[in-house]
């Protein structure tokens, strides 16, 4: 084992200690935002004149082939060192002596994985905002292709009032694009340096913690030392965002799921992403939307797990914190392989057009539209409303939609009915005279997919 701080120990640490203490076996995931860090920190120890060019030029190439060779496999990243910091100094050191032992002049490994955990995010955020994108673009291809397609909406999972395959994909498209945007907040709140704060005071050396900042791509230092190493409200808020798009995804889940059903048979979820089952050969299951929908409660996991370890850390930085990475790395990949899963998944998924349309038609979708009728004439909605349900009563008790209905059968229930009723219940008249925006009508959708189009060329 390799420990940066034996100086003032007498004993060595327990083994079962040094394993409950040690974070390589997780930490390494960024050594290369270690790595780069140590670069950025040394260009500016160099600047100021801490260190001199010819030290800089020895750690940087230093660390430039420890960065080679784990990339290659040469150097593979073992558990004698405690963490990926002590890992990448004792290596550098071993590479090019005296130089490299000064390195950490002026940082703690306090304000050092503060930035290498958030250098490692900061990247996440944006290749997550990247496969959202690419979900959204499923999906406003869908839209494009189906102003056309009628199905059922439904409220409490009752057929409710027609509406279109559009129209429904536009609801989700919606979400994501907020989750996007969320990304996008946390992106701008979270990008502040915590490099130069220290262990908790900054230190006595001169730093320009502006060009660190600058070096790094991040807007500018943090400036509070003792919030720069013991901040994690952008794991919490990214957790959060995690949460919400996983609670997305795991809804869309569940409406796959229920479509692909016998009962439903609204889509076709692709060969490529069902399974069998090992006794019944007439099986194709669901698995990838199932699995979306379970892992989520993984994700929510991860937020109150990290919501609670910060809970109770008083400034400034306490080892509680390192329970910060194993968790939200899960999280990551958790999300990241769902959204990319499911995007799969929905990019090659077949919808059942003739089951929609078949299922809007004979659930009394359009009963509304009926009452709607009856008020155009005249009648007050109360009164409309009373007389729709007695159609709707009549048409269940002979098993017949509101269009089978005979003319003289809906005059002996009102005399307000004429010829036109037929033409005004229609599945495409009760779907396309809904133009106020945000509605399924085909005008009105196809004004929301054009702002859809130009928000994801801009976006
Ligand atoms: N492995 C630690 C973490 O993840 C690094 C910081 C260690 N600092 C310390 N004072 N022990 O938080």
């Amino acid at each position: 084992m390799a420990q940066l701080w034996g100086g003032r120990f007498t004993k060595e640490t327990d083994q079962l200690v040094y394993r409950f203490n040690a974070s390589i076996s997780f930490d390494q995931k960024f050594y290369r935002q270690d790595i780069e860090g140590s670069m950025a920190h040394v260009r500016m120890l160099a600047k100021q004149g801490i260190l001199t060019e010819a030290e800089r030029d020895q750690i940087l190439e230093g660390l430039e082939g420890i960065l080679a060779d784990v990339e290659s496999g040469k150097l593979p990243i073992t558990d004698q060192y405690e963490d990926i910091h002590s890992f990448v100094e004792a290596n550098l050191i071993d590479r090019i002596g005296d130089a490299g032992k000064k390195l950490h002049t002026g940082r703690s490994r306090n304000d050092q994985v503060a930035l290498d955990m958030r250098l490692y995010t900061r990247g996440e955020v944006q290749e997550m905002d990247g496969l959202l994108k690419k979900l959204l673009e499923v999906l406003l291809r869908i839209m494009e292709e189906n102003t056309e397609t009628i199905m059922p909406g439904f409220t409490h999972l009752q057929k409710a009032q027609p509406i279109t395959l559009a129209h429904h994909m536009g609801a989700y498209f919606e979400m994501f694009k907020r989750d996007r945007s969320r990304l996008h907040d946390i992106y701008d709140r979270m990008n502040y340096c915590p490099l130069g704060s220290g262990a908790l005071a900054g230190t006595t050396y001169p730093l320009d913690r502006e060009y660190t900042a600058e070096l790094l791509g991040f807007y500018g230092p943090m400036l509070n030392s003792m919030d720069g190493v013991s901040d994690r409200d952008y794991l919490i808020e990214f957790l959060s965002a995690m949460a919400t798009v996983m609670m997305h995804l795991s809804r869309f889940s569940e409406e796959i799921i229920i479509w692909n059903s016998n009962e439903y048979q609204f889509v076709e979820i692709d060969d490529a992403y069902s399974t069998g089952s090992s006794i019944m050969p007439q099986k194709k299951n669901p698995d990838i939307a199932e699995l979306v929908r379970g892992k989520t409660g993984r994700v929510y996991g991860a937020l109150t797990s990290l919501l609670t370890t910060m809970k109770g850390i008083p400034l400034a930085y306490n080892k509680d914190m390192q329970e910060d990475k194993e968790f939200v790395f899960d999280a990551i990949d958790t999300t990241k392989g769902c959204i990319a899963l499911f995007t799969g998944m929905l990019d090659t998924i077949g919808f059942r057009k003739d089951r929609m349309n078949a299922s809007a038609k004979n659930g009394f979708t359009n009963a509304t539209d009926a009452a709607d009728y009856l008020v155009n004439r005249g009648v007050p909605f109360r009164d409309a409303h009373g007389i729709v349900g007695r159609l709707v009563l009549y048409c269940i008790e002979k098993n017949i939609a509101l269009d089978d209905m005979s003319l003289e059968e809906y005059k002996s229930i009102s005399p307000v009915f004429e010829e036109d009723i037929y033409d005004a219940i229609s599945m495409e008249t009760c779907v396309n005279k809904r133009l106020t925006i945000g509605a399924p009508g085909k005008e009105a959708m196809e004004k929301v997919i054009a702002v859809s189009r130009e928000y994801l060329a801009s976006k």
